[in-house]
């Protein structure tokens, strides 16, 4: 089977993807986009992060698309994407166990004021602030697929008293009124990009708290910056933003109540990861079922 291996990848990313592929799938070729343009009747699949826009044009013979990062949101945005060819989500164990490490440490950091005793030492303050219980802490989780459920386990073993919502279940402004901290893990879809507003931010409790670890646009930047310098909100934890890396002069990064990762609450791990694509990749080779497909329709 030959496969088409595409992306951004940094320095010896490539080489490790290359060499965890490679391993779980030694009867494969791997090639990169000039190898494959150039026998691109024989190409069966690809295997892609990020790749440039067009990179999955002209190869015929294709029979899965599979991503090697969770949100398909910018492979679905390239207009080129041949949309006969069926696209699998990474679904990757180790990155779901770092995305529910990353939510606890933000959850956690919240509720016991982790955030505001590091700004009280730098502004050379010493004073305790109240200790509320864990279940006394009410966090709703935005999204309910594998990342959205494995972060509510998560929290919910840590006695959080936590609440899932999902778009096209229940209302969401009862449930933002009864949330204390809100995790955001929903696809970036035309349906939810920019669900974090002024409306959203307005129905919180007074003093709640946003954590984002899903997309910047999901996110009205001006709104939650609003909320924020209002007291509205106390703080928000921001992993992901409309451009990434983020601009130097974006108020996000001086904001005394924005706690900032630079796209990293969970990455994707090539030695486990590589399993799970193979298996795909195998799947399409022999056309039997292949798991984490997206819908089309739904975008995720
Ligand atoms: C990271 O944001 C991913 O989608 O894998």
């Amino acid at each position: 089977m030959k496969v088409l291996l595409a992306g951004r990848f940094d320095a010896g990313e490539r080489e490790a993807w290359l060499r965890h592929l490679g391993a779980a799938m030694p009867e494969a070729q791997w090639m990169g986009l000039a190898e494959a343009r150039a026998q691109a009747h024989e190409i069966q699949a690809a295997v892609v992060a990020n790749p440039p826009p067009g990179s999955l044009q002209g190869l015929p013979n294709l029979r899965l698309i599979q991503s090697l990062w969770a949100g398909v949101d910018r492979l679905l945005a390239d207009a080129t994407l041949p949309t006969r060819v069926p696209l699998a989500r990474m679904v990757d164990p180790a990155m779901t166990a770092a995305m529910a490490e990353t939510a606890l440490w933000a959850v956690l950091s919240l509720h016991r004021g982790f955030f505001d005793y590091q700004q009280q030492q730098r502004e050379g303050v010493w004073r305790e602030l109240a200790q509320r219980r864990a279940d006394e802490v009410r966090v709703l989780i935005l999204g309910q697929g594998e990342l959205g459920r494995a972060v509510a386990s998560r929290l919910a073993a840590q006695a959080y008293a936590v609440a899932g919502w999902r778009r096209d279940g229940s209302e969401l402004a009862p449930k933002l009124a009864q949330a204390d901290i809100v995790v955001n893990l929903l696809p970036l879809t035309p349906a939810t990009r920019g669900l974090l507003d002024a409306g959203f931010f307005a129905t919180l409790p007074p003093g709640a708290s946003v954590v984002n670890l899903a997309r910047g646009a999901h996110v009205v930047d001006d709104d939650l910056l609003d909320a924020l310098d209002r007291g509205r909100l106390h703080r928000a934890v921001l992993d992901v933003f409309h451009t990434e890396p983020l601009p130097a002069a974006h108020p996000f990064w001086r904001h005394p109540k924005v706690t900032m990762l630079p796209h990293a609450a969970a990455l994707t791990d090539p030695r486990s990861a590589a399993a799970v694509a193979v298996a795909n990749l195998r799947s399409a080779r022999d056309g039997t079922a292949m798991a984490h497909l997206v819908d089309r329709g739904r975008q995720y």
